[in-house]
């Protein structure tokens, strides 16, 4: 099953016919496959683990169990739409699991990007793992895997990690149903299976979350600036045409603080940096054209409602010299 390739002649799904055709194959096929086993995922949000949930919700429906950790680095209202609809309208076999505590406390203190990393990526496998040692019977794991990490994996560019890097005695068959899809197909894939387009066509967001947005050692306070000035970025873009327009969007609170004046008196807060970039690959990215009106009423908004700012600024930066992301 897992070497399952893209045929040449595949022609590209790029309708509501040719996705139903392909949710028709690949349901048949995970039957067969699965019978009436169960099937473990790991359930971010994000659009290609929700997708193949959707897709095996109609295939096996409560056969499959998917486990949504939240590792308190998610954007605002992302675990509450994940229970909404999987739990509650797509009647998912679902298992939230709130680790935020666990991961802020091993994040305490530590400000070097890639230890925050390894630690954000380790916990998570050890999290996923216990989840998956608490349940009985389980023989297949499902991954979110595309057409573009299997190339990737194959010219080196990318590890594609079987299996999640799960511990060595956890030993699951893989179920990988849009293996074969880019993600544009992935996306229509999505819309005909229900999903909502909130969840389809969302901008990339990295698997370490708003931890790389919360530069240097991460604490509570920023991170929930973070967290609030980020919402009211994605909400005014949403409502001015811009989401769905602009690649990849959001803030960022360094440790600095500086003077500002709040209700008449001296502030000592931080600043709060947006970011909204457009890019075909990620590679390099150029700085989007925010209409003056709009930027001076999102800061407008985000110094008055969001705690411990005092000040916006925005990122001119193209990618290169900076990255996309801050680290
Ligand atoms: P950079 O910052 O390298 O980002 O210009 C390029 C794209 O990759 C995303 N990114 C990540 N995604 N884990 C992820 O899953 C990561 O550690 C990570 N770092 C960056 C970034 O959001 C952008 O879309």
């Amino acid at each position: 099953m897992a070497e399952i390739r893209r045929p040449d002649d595949m022609v590209r799904i790029t309708t509501p016919e040719l996705a139903e055709a392909f949710i028709a194959e690949q349901t048949e096929l995970v039957r067969k496959q699965v019978g009436d086993r169960k099937v473990l995922l790991a359930l971010s949000g994000g659009v290609d683990s929700s997708v193949v949930a959707a897709l095996l919700i109609r295939a096996i429906g409560k056969k499959l169990v998917c486990v949504h950790v939240n590792h308190g680095l998610l954007r605002k209202g992302e675990p509450e739409q994940v229970i909404e609809v999987f739990r509650n309208q797509m009647d998912a076999n679902l298992i939230y699991v709130e680790a935020s505590d666990r991961f802020l406390d091993r994040l305490a203190g530590v400000s070097d990007p890639e230890q925050k990393r390894m630690i954000i990526g380790g916990e998570f496998i050890e999290v996923f793992a216990e989840e998956a040692r608490k349940l009985d019977d389980i023989d297949f794991l499902a991954q979110g895997t595309i057409w573009p990490d299997i190339l990737e994996s194959e010219r080196g560019i990318k590890a594609h990690h079987n299996a999640g890097g799960l511990p060595e005695d956890m030993k699951f068959e893989l179920v990988e149903p849009v293996r074969i899809l880019f993600k544009d197909e992935v996306r229509i894939v999505g819309k005909q299976l229900g999903l909502p387009d909130s969840m389809v066509f969302r901008q990339p967001f990295p698997g370490p979350g708003l931890g790389v947005r919360c530069p240097g050692a991460i604490t509570r306070d920023r991170l929930e600036a973070v967290r609030e000035s980020d919402a009211i970025l994605r909400e005014e873009f949403a409502k001015n045409g811009l989401e769905g327009k602009v690649w990849q969007y959001f803030t960022v609170v360094p440790e600095f603080k500086s003077t500002g004046i709040r209700d008449g008196k001296r502030s000592f807060e931080w600043s709060c940096i947006i970011r909204a970039v457009n890019t075909e690959d990620a590679m390099t990215a150029t700085v989007e054209n925010i209409p003056f009106d709009l930027m001076c009423h999102i800061v407008e908004r985000i110094t008055h409602e969001v705690k411990g700012i005092n000040r916006v600024l925005y990122d001119f930066t193209p990618k290169p010299a900076g990255t996309i992301e801050f680290e």
